[in-house]
């Protein structure tokens, strides 16, 4: 491509606060990349803009969250020194990029787009989709080419988004000529990340659910929904023989475990198979596994917690940090639009050629 730099764009809807589902499928990640220096630029958008697609009349609700995921970003180590943090509806640019990226894709593409069609169900829009949030990937795929991003880190639900960026740049580059990058996904390398089931057991994290754990979570309201978290209901005795699948608690030690926490915490088993063997044989209690599992959530979020109590005594520079890096943003991205008005042709008064033209065809 044009440039070899590695760059990133990753961002989340401002519709509330983010939970652990969040931090397991992409904020740790963004943290350890931003940390391991190997980028040139990282980009992490706050969507409100997105977010409105199917929130149009309740504007209130995005408006109060931007500050929450903002903190968020911040407490769990998001360093703004090495990370651009900005608000999507402030970079101008991306509106005119969505415009012309969106002759690029046909309605049946869009339809045939999983994570739409499952957003649509779950809305029961039916028939009435507004035409922003039907054509949110489109938008999606202007997020993450206004800055030529190589490597978007975000959580399984949005591979088809990648997919459907990576066909607007080939088709792009192919009509107009080599000019946007096309961007890869990065998704969790650890199976129970990629989608961590809510503290019931359900599939899916919802606030009306409550089966949430919040990133800026008290200590004893972590302990409590750890506490109370789905397990197998087959295993009544202690003495009775657990099942693993689709038990709440391994799954979230899948994700969040590691051999230093059995040292610290459960110093009889080695690691987490061994915990898992004596589980599935019988004789080891819920309560045992979960105190255990409150112990490495507790150590996972009492800095995050610790870290956000900080910027929440200093909003003001919080909200500079969101003033500027949305500045900074929107000239990324007007660097780019720049580029794909004159691939387009469409860069009139930027290109002398367009008056030369003009002044021999009427000669
Ligand atoms: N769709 C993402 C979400 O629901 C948010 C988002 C908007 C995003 N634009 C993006 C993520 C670009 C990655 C890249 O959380």
């Amino acid at each position: 491509m044009s440039d070899k730099k590695k760059i990133i764009l990753t961002g989340d809807r401002p519709t509330g606060k983010l939970h652990v589902g969040h931090y397991a499928g992409s904020l740790k990640r963004r943290v350890e990349l931003q940390d391991s220096g190997e980028f040139d630029k990282i980009y992490i958008m706050i969507a409100d803009a997105q977010a409105l697609t199917d929130n149009a009349d309740n504007p209130a609700k995005i408006r109060e969250n931007i500050m929450e995921v903002a903190l968020d970003y911040l407490s769990i180590g998001i360093d703004p020194a090495k990370s651009v943090i900005f608000i999507q509806s402030h970079v101008a640019e991306l509106t005119e990029l969505s415009f012309y990226y969106m002759n690029l894709v046909t309605v049946s593409r869009l339809q045939r787009n999983p994570t739409v069609k499952s957003e649509i169900q779950m809305r029961n829009f039916e028939t009435s989709i507004p035409v922003g949030f039907f054509t949110y990937p489109i938008s999606q795929a202007a997020d993450i080419t206004a800055f030529q991003a190589t490597t978007v880190p975000v959580g399984e639900d949005q591979a088809p988004m990648i997919e459907q960026t990576r066909e607007i740049v080939h088709k792009f580059n192919a009509v107009y000529g080599e000019t946007l990058t096309e961007p890869h996904i990065l998704l969790p390398d650890n199976q129970a990340c990629l989608r961590l089931p809510g503290t019931d057991g359900k599939a899916k994290m919802s606030k009306s659910l409550g089966n949430c754990i919040y990133l800026s979570e008290s200590e004893e309201d972590v302990r409590k929904k750890v506490m109370s978290m789905f397990t197998d209901p087959g295993h009544i005795r202690v003495q009775d023989p657990g099942k693993l699948e689709g038990n709440t608690v391994f799954t979230y030690l899948d994700a969040f475990s590691n051999e230093g926490h059995f040292a610290e915490y459960l110093p009889e088993y080695a690691n987490l198979d061994e915990l898992k063997e004596h589980y599935k044989r019988g004789g080891l209690g819920d309560v045992k596994v979960k105190k255990f599992l409150n112990s490495v959530m507790q150590e996972e979020l009492s800095p995050v917690r610790a870290r956000r109590a900080e910027y929440e005594k200093k909003i003001e520079s919080v909200y500079e940090i969101l003033k500027a890096g949305s500045g900074q943003a929107r000239a990324a991205a007007a660097d780019t639009l720049g580029k794909v008005r004159h691939a387009m042709r469409i860069d009139y008064f930027e290109d002398k050629g367009f008056l030369e033209e003009q002044k021999q065809k009427y000669q």
